[in-house]
């Protein structure tokens, strides 16, 4: 019912601006705050996101045991669940609201030059965020992991994590061996699809493709997403690992934000420093921190501590415990969003028709149904290899999204993406109210890598975060040929029946090239790229041999007792798709190798 009164709300104002208040005045804290703050910890783990999540939830298992999490934001309302809004929470106070420095290759068509970098502030963290599109990666993201020295790592050893972390329903394919019904995190087929997802997917068979499980035997085909949505709705990390339990030796405190990592003259790490309310309180544990605060926050807070490449810690004049390659190996997975087609009926998601109708809303309420549980347009995607590919996994990925950059009448997406209105107003907004869909091509191994360091030793400074994009230019060759092949779907009968065509608006600054020319698209990409927020690489899991490898294959920093980082961070490369997935499986694996850890010790 209560869902159903604040949607009536929303039609009542029927304006996404005060859509927007309602979200931002809803927060409301854990209510499951603090019972021994005072006390002694276990365990202390910092950020609520994915894999914090997980851990909270897998170490709490063991009763003996007293866990903290500190978490610096807020538990989201209910709106949160609701897949079609998920962009609107990238304007609030729940996103960290981190932009790249200004780019020379890329983010062109962007305000000043730099891409947004949305990261979740919230209890789940960046799962608050996103898309919810659940993709493990491909078999040998992980036999490359291992054979760079990560032993444990391995396509086989971290299968039982993936399994043991969902609970799968997706009729036709629950029964396969690769899945798994009784894990936390919900995996399901979005209930509804748009009739143009499905021609996506007629397309892909037209042009010879299979439809796969892309989490099973075979990764490359197309597909509706997997996503983690149960009955309708989002399955953040929290919604999964921490709303289901209740245990009176797990402390959740939200609001709290952790400035510093204490680590003692032994090199040993014993508490954390953070400010809740603008009081500085610290805090201890008998025995590890979990770092979780995700790929930027994760660093920053090591180099805080003292943990970070010498001289530039030295220049901040901040003491160096252990000189690391914190920040280094960070890369993104980025993408095109200028691929438009346009069609002759009305069957793409355009908010005016979503939002003001009292039919889907309905549908929505009572069924949990209907175009509102489609996470924001994304609905099917498909993996493919190019004739770049240098070995079999593929390396594009082509998501399918039933709207485009103007489905929102520019409220949204051209704020949350820091369109230039240059670009918006030329491109977009003539088309504002008019159906189309759009491909966005992926690359899946970025060669662009970017570098994180800090402004200042102020922990309330945001980092400088300088991914470089396409400053290797195989990334946007990629990006191309998944434009062509984009492009050939649009073209098969599948896609004709609704007459679609490209979009042909020229985006500001490529003017001078030919529309559909190679150098035009190239052009756009540099001024259009999608920033897929899967950060990852800044504290690199690696070897003892590997120079640039800040924790060992048991996520133990080098040089540092008794501090574990357990978030993307980690990654040693990009798994083929989406990272989260892989995320919530670092945070299992993580929890049973503390398991392991500490199995003797009371
Ligand atoms: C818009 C968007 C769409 C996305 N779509 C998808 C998708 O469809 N599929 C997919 O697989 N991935 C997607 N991602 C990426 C994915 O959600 C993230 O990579 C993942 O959630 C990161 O998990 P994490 O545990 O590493 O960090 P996070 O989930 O970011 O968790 C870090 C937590 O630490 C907290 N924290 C940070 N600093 C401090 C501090 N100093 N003190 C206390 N707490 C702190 C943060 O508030 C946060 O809660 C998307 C991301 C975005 C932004
Ligand atoms: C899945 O397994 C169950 C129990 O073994 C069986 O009843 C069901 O028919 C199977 N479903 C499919 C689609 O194979
Ligand atoms: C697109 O289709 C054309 C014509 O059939 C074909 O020559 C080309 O190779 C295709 N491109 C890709 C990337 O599949
Ligand atoms: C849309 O275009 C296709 C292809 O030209 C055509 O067959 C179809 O009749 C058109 N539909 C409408 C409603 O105009």
């Amino acid at each position: 019912m209560r869902t159903l009164c604040l949607l009536i709300i929303i039609v009542a104002t029927s304006s996404a601006h005060n859509f927007l208040d309602i979200v931002k005045n809803y927060v409301h804290s854990s209510g499951k705050e603090g019972k021994f703050t005072n006390n002694r910890y276990d365990f202390i783990i910092v950020g609520a996101g994915s894999a914090g999540s997980v851990l909270a939830n897998r170490l709490s298992e063991n009763k003996r045991w007293r866990i903290l999490l500190l978490e610096a934001g807020y538990m989201p309302n209910f709106l949160n669940r609701i897949p079609i809004f998920v962009g609107y929470f990238q304007l609030t106070g729940f996103n960290w609201g981190y932009n790249v420095e200004p780019q020379k290759n890329a983010c062109l068509g962007m305000i000043n030059h730099q891409c947004a970098w949305p990261r979740g502030r919230g209890l789940g963290g960046t799962s608050i965020l996103n898309y919810m599109i659940h993709t493990r990666g491909n078999k040998f993201d992980y036999d490359r992991w291992a054979s760079l020295g990560n032993v444990g790592w391995s396509y086989a050893d971290v299968l039982p994590y993936f399994k043991k972390s969902e609970k799968f329903n997706v009729p036709g394919i629950k029964n396969s061996s690769y899945h798994n019904e009784n894990g936390y995190l919900c995996v399901e087929h979005v209930p509804y699809h748009t009739e143009l997802a499905t021609a996506f997917l007629n397309a892909g068979q037209e042009l010879g493709y299979k439809i796969v499980d892309y989490n099973g035997q075979d990764q490359k085909g197309f597909s509706y997403i997997q996503a983690n949505i149960g009955n309708g709705m989002r399955c953040s990390a929290a919604t999964a690992y921490l709303e289901p339990i209740n245990r009176p030796n797990l402390d959740i405190i939200t609001g709290a934000r952790v400035t510093k990592i204490l680590i003692d003259a032994n090199k040993q790490a014993y508490g954390v420093e953070y400010v809740k309310d603008n009081v500085w309180k610290k805090v201890t544990c008998s025995k590890e921190i979990l770092l979780s605060a995700g790929t930027i926050d994760s660093a920053k807070l090591l180099m805080l501590s003292g943990i970070g490449p010498k001289e530039h810690l030295e220049e901040l004049d901040i003491p160096v415990i252990q000189d690391s390659k914190v920040g280094y190996s960070m890369y993104e997975h980025v993408g095109f969003l200028g691929l438009t087609f346009m069609v002759n009926q009305s069957v793409s998601l355009l908010q005016s028709k979503l939002i003001l109708n009292p039919s889907t809303l309905l549908e929505y309420v009572l069924y949990k149904d209907g175009p509102l549980s489609i996470p924001g347009g994304a609905e099917a995607l498909a993996f493919m290899s190019t004739k770049y590919a240098p070995d079999e996994r593929p390396d594009v990925e082509l998501l399918f999204v039933s709207g485009s950059l103007h489905s929102d009448n520019g409220q949204v997406l051209r704020k949350a993406l820091r369109l230039s209105d240059d670009l918006y107003d030329t491109v977009y907004k003539p088309i504002e109210e008019q159906d189309a869909w759009s491909i966005w091509p992926i690359v899946q191994y970025p060669r662009s890598v970017g570098r994180l360091t800090l402004q200042s030793k102020d922990p309330f400074e945001p980092p400088k975060m300088d991914p470089n994009f396409f400053s290797h230019p195989a990334d946007v060759e990629i990006i191309l040929e998944g434009v062509k092949y984009a492009i050939n779907i649009s073209r098969t009968k599948a896609f004709q029946a609704y007459g679609s065509r490209l979009h042909d608006l020229k985006i500001p600054g490529c003017e001078q090239f030919e529309f559909a020319s190679d150098d035009y698209w190239r052009c756009a990409i540099k001024h259009l790229p999608s920033m897929m927020n899967h950060e990852i690489g800044t504290v690199k899991m690696g070897p003892p041999t590997d120079t640039f490898a800040v924790v060992d294959p048991q996520l133990r920093v080098y040089g540092i007792k008794a501090l574990r980082v357990v978030d993307a961070s980690i990654m040693p490369a990009m798994p083929t798709g989406h990272v989260n997935a892989g995320i919530f499986m670092i945070g299992e694996k993580a929890a049973d190798m503390i398991k392991e850890t500490w199995k003797s010790v009371l």
